[in-house]
């Protein structure tokens, strides 16, 4: 079968039908064009490029232009995925008029299709904004890791009743608010069953168990590239930080032997010409 560039609405048509949404972060050309080539639906340039790429111990220091860079990256090593835009901290929490801004300029410099956004009620007005202007959102709400001074820390969230049931207000208000689409993560199983059994547009979780329309993962989790932590919900699927380990230690073994580079590495010059050379030093 012929495979589709997939648009919001391909998306929607797909988690209609049933089928699983394979979604993936991705922050680099080379990455971006293998997931895509994988088959991926959707790719995340995900403010998780702070912790996985650029070495910050959060999201938080994470810029606009930082985001547009990795952006512009992934989007030329994509052909079929959707890609999705994640708005850094303070890139849309200051007011509407520059979330709307910041949201654009996903579009206009990177080609992204899509912004994703953290929060739920509190931002719906926001997103409403957004989607008005023609910019597909998707939506954020449990773990929102932009939030973890107030959250305390990376923790599971909507554990007891109240706090879930803020989550099913939170899904309810972003999808009421034009939110082609909402990410849970880090929320109890049922919980996110509960969502997605009401839910009018594709759930998709990280953390949030088997019952969603598409999975998530970071894509340095799954390639065992990031080895600070890994959270329970990350399935490493390679070990790569081993690979790459491996690589650089033979390397390193063969410099300093002599054995690289060998003959087939180098070029030569013919014999007269050295000769010639030679003569005139
Ligand atoms: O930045 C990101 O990759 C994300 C996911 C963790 C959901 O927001």
């Amino acid at each position: 079968m012929e495979r589709k560039k997939m648009t919001v609405p391909e998306i929607q048509a797909k988690a209609a039908r049933g089928e699983k949404l394979l979604m993936l972060t991705s922050y680099d050309y080379p990455l971006a064009l293998l997931a895509d080539r994988a088959g991926m639906d959707i790719l995340l340039v995900g403010d998780s490029v702070g912790m996985t790429t650029l070495g910050y111990e959060t999201t938080l220091p994470v810029t606009m232009d930082e985001m547009i860079h990795h952006a512009k990256a992934v989007r030329r090593g994509v052909q079929y995925a959707l890609c999705i835009g994640d708005m850094p901290f303070m890139s849309y929490q200051t007011s509407i008029a520059e979330a709307v801004y910041n949201a654009g300029r996903f579009l206009k410099e990177a080609m992204m299709e899509a912004v994703k956004l953290e929060g739920g009620v509190e931002m719906a007005e926001t997103v409403r904004a957004i989607v008005n202007t023609g910019i597909p959102v998707m939506g954020h709400i449990g773990l929102t890791p932009q939030s973890i001074n107030r959250l305390g820390g990376f923790k599971t969230q909507g554990r007891d009743a109240a706090t879930a049931k803020q989550l099913l207000d939170d899904a309810a208000a972003l999808e009421q608010a034009g939110a082609f689409a909402v990410l849970l993560e880090a929320i109890p199983d049922r919980v996110a069953q509960l969502i997605y059994e009401r839910a009018g547009v594709p759930i998709i979780g990280i953390g949030a168990g088997p019952h969603c329309h598409g999975q998530l993962l970071i894509v340095h989790d799954l390639l065992g590239l990031f080895e600070k932590f890994t959270p329970r919900f990350a399935k490493r699927y390679a070990n790569l930080s081993e690979v790459i380990g491996k690589a650089f230690a033979d390397y390193k073994q063969e410099v300093e032997a002599g054995t690289f580079p060998g003959p087939e590495h180098c070029w030569t010059i013919k014999d007269d010409e050295l000769a010639k050379l030679k003569a005139m030093l």
